[in-house]
């Protein structure tokens, strides 16, 4: 399917309003932890985030704000999530408010950061950013918005794993390098509910051309293996946990990366 660019990301926004109550009863993703992605070590494993005490954070793409409540509740001065999607953000909002946490919501994507120059010490987005249309606008966003050493954590889908796909237990790759819009049906037919989803596929060096192109000084990147307990991504299949269906299994995250985390600052 091709994918007109010019109201793509509305389509994305709308689709996730569709799908987000499903999807946080689904998956239950749990703000007691800063994670980064499915059947990914979450920081208390990878330790790239630190300490935040006394931070300013923006976590753009925040979905449910989970991350965004936790780094409230470790001592953020201000912990602001961002999300296209009015749903994501209402959920994210009562979730604080159950808490008492003092994170801070709003719908927007990056080009919100324009109204906030130099405004964060450390901005992170997990997850969010292959539904960008332009990755290198969004990139130039957040370093816009972070201040001078200001740090950067993103994670991405793997460009690995969506280049392919899964047959009889093996990656099928046609072309790795074939760059563009990668449309799917995110189903859950717990509660009848599905989309269409939009994602873009990029090779890795076209990834990591827009990361320093936006500015960013590379600090480092991982490709984490699966955790050593099964999450909640892998148990939940609309398959599942043991069919050979199942996209987030052991065996085969063992084998193909399920994430790409890269990590930066603003020299
Ligand atoms: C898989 S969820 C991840 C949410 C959260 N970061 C987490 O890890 O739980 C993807 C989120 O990206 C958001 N999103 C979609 N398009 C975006 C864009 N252009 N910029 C930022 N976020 C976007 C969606 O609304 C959705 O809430």
């Amino acid at each position: 399917m091709s994918v007109d660019d010019t109201d793509v990301e509305t389509r994305i926004a709308d689709a996730w309003d569709r799908i987000s109550s499903a999807y946080q009863d689904r998956y239950e993703i749990s703000p007691e932890h800063f994670h980064y992605g499915p059947m990914c070590p979450d920081e208390s494993e990878l330790g790239l985030i630190g300490d935040v005490t006394g931070l300013r954070v923006l976590d753009l793409g925040c979905g449910g704000g989970q991350n965004t409540i936790w780094l409230a509740e470790r001592g953020a001065e201000q912990a602001l999530g961002l999300d296209p999607s009015a749903s994501q953000i209402g959920f994210a909002r009562k979730l604080a408010e159950s808490r008492k946490a003092r994170a801070q919501f709003a719908i927007g994507d990056s080009r919100a950061c324009r109204d906030m120059p130099g405004q964060f010490d450390l901005a992170v987005s997990i997850y969010a950013l292959m539904y960008a249309a332009d990755l290198r606008a969004a990139l130039t966003d957040i370093h816009l918005a972070l201040a001078q050493g200001g740090r950067l954590v993103l994670a991405l889908d793997h460009p690995w794993r969506i280049a392919g796909a899964w047959k009889g237990g093996q990656l099928i790759v046609g072309d790795y390098f074939a760059e563009g819009w990668d449309s799917w049906d995110y189903d859950f037919p717990e509660q009848e509910v599905s989309c269409r989803l939009h994602r873009v596929k990029r090779p890795l060096d076209a990834i990591l051309t827009d990361f320093l192109a936006a500015g960013f000084r590379l600090d480092g990147m991982l490709e984490p293996r699966p955790p050593a307990r099964d999450d909640m991504f892998a148990r939940r299949s609309k398959h599942g946990e043991n069919s050979p269906l199942n996209v987030y299994s052991r065996d085969k995250l063992e084998r193909v990366p399920s994430t790409l985390i890269l990590w930066g600052s603003k020299a």
